[in-house]
């Protein structure tokens, strides 16, 4: 995908990629279009009000679990909504999960030394993590993790050929969470989940649609993104392995590495939607209103007229104003989590395993084929020399 995306930010920087019922959607590969594109309260993301009903399926009606995201509103919706969860998120609050992340850590390490020299790094440690960090902040049993992976992959991979069983999967995980409503409300504990009830009860910030909507982001943010962002960077390491030995030497160079691994190898790939409010011309393409508006965020990120040497991997890369956590207003809310639980799980892993390598037996790691994400299937390591 990277070369195909250098040669549209040469030739063709936005394209149509398609139309339908006489709307078209468009891509946006350059980095400062990207963020002009993210910025811009022309381009929503509540599209309710641009279409006469029927003439673009309205997927966010289909079930209301997903209706009212902060990620698909607008201000003053988004404001209301994201102000209720910032609090936990601020790099301050998240700072003292940091024990808590080193412990969890420690014990996926501790069961991987029980592996005997093989393990797949996605499923035994890249995974596992931001997932019980996420369970203990909101509330849910880190025991039912594949529950959540099953439901999030159906959920994101959502296509008209596997309807049923996105339907199953929606009402067996709305079904699941007002099971556990009901048990957080009878006994609040301190998490967030009781916070949210709490304010629910009130009524006056947070509908019960909301609510849903609120611990299904998160539950889904939380379980498909930064497990990318470990592998990734791991991955990228693996690639350079002169890179890797002085990162193993020297654990300063870590958080860059880090900002580097999300740059070269972007675990989101590209914005969620944008929907034009008026015709607008961007950059020379006639824009109607109603068309939807992508941002390649692994593209912008690649951007050479942004990034000296973009398709070279450098941990040791310097402004690295990459946009992988979007831009703007909906900038991604997990960001300092996601980040501080990147630093600890690379350094916990180099010291335990300083000689660790790509398992060069095992056949080389792909991509998997999901649109939006970019995220290994398995990333087999052998631990030691
Ligand atoms: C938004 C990326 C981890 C929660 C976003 C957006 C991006 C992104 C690109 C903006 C999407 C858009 O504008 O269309 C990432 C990456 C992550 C990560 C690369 C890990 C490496 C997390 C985590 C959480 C989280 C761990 C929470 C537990 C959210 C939320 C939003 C968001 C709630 C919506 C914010 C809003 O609408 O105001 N993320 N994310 N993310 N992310 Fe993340």
């Amino acid at each position: 995908a990277y070369p195909f995306y250098k040669e549209q930010r040469a030739q063709q920087p936005v394209f149509p990629v398609g139309s339908e019922n006489g709307y078209t959607s468009w891509i946006v590969t350059k980095y400062d279009h990207v963020k002009e594109l993210l910025k811009s309260p022309s381009f929503m993301k509540d599209q309710s009000n641009l279409y006469p009903s029927s003439d673009r399926g309205n997927e966010a009606e289909k079930v209301n679990i997903f209706g009212n995201m902060m990620l698909d509103v607008d201000p003053p919706d988004h404001t209301r909504l994201r102000k209720l969860v910032q609090p936990s998120f601020n790099p301050k609050t998240i700072k003292q999960l940091e024990p808590r992340i080193r412990e969890i850590s420690d014990g996926l390490i501790e069961d991987m030394k029980k592996k005997e020299g093989s393990v797949n790094l996605v499923d035994d440690y890249a995974f596992p993590l931001p997932i019980i960090v996420i369970s203990e902040l909101l509330g849910v049993p880190a025991e039912d993790r594949d529950k959540f992976r099953k439901w999030s992959n159906t959920i994101l991979a959502a296509s008209s050929d596997s309807e049923t069983e996105f339907v199953e999967d929606v009402e067996a995980f709305t079904t699941y969470l007002t099971d556990l409503f009901e048990k957080r409300r009878e006994q609040p504990e301190d998490d967030l989940i009781s916070q949210l009830l709490q304010t629910e009860e009130d009524g006056e910030q947070l509908s019960t649609n909301e609510l849903y909507s609120m611990v299904v982001l998160l539950i889904i943010a939380g379980h498909e993104t930064t497990v990318n962002l470990i592998a990734n960077t791991m991955f990228a390491l693996f690639e350079h392995p002169e890179q890797l030995k002085r990162v193993t030497q020297d654990h300063s160079l870590i958080p860059s590495a880090i900002e580097e691994g999300l740059r070269y190898y972007s675990p989101v790939d590209f914005s969620t939607a944008r929907w034009s409010e008026a015709d607008i011309d961007f950059h020379g393409n006639r824009i109607k209103r109603g068309d939807l508006v992508l941002a390649s965020i692994s593209s912008a990120n690649r951007d050479e007229e942004k990034f000296e040497n973009a398709d070279q991997f450098d941990i040791t890369r310097r402004r690295n104003a990459h946009v992988a956590f979007g831009f703007g207003i909906h900038f991604c809310l997990g960001a300092p989590l996601a980040r501080l639980e990147g630093k600890i799980a690379l350094e916990k892993l180099f010291d335990a395993f300083p000689d660790m390598d790509l398992n060069r037996t095992e056949p080389s790691p792909e991509w998997r084929q999901v649109f939006l994400l970019r995220g290994l299937d398995a990333l087999p390591v052998r631990l030691s020399d």
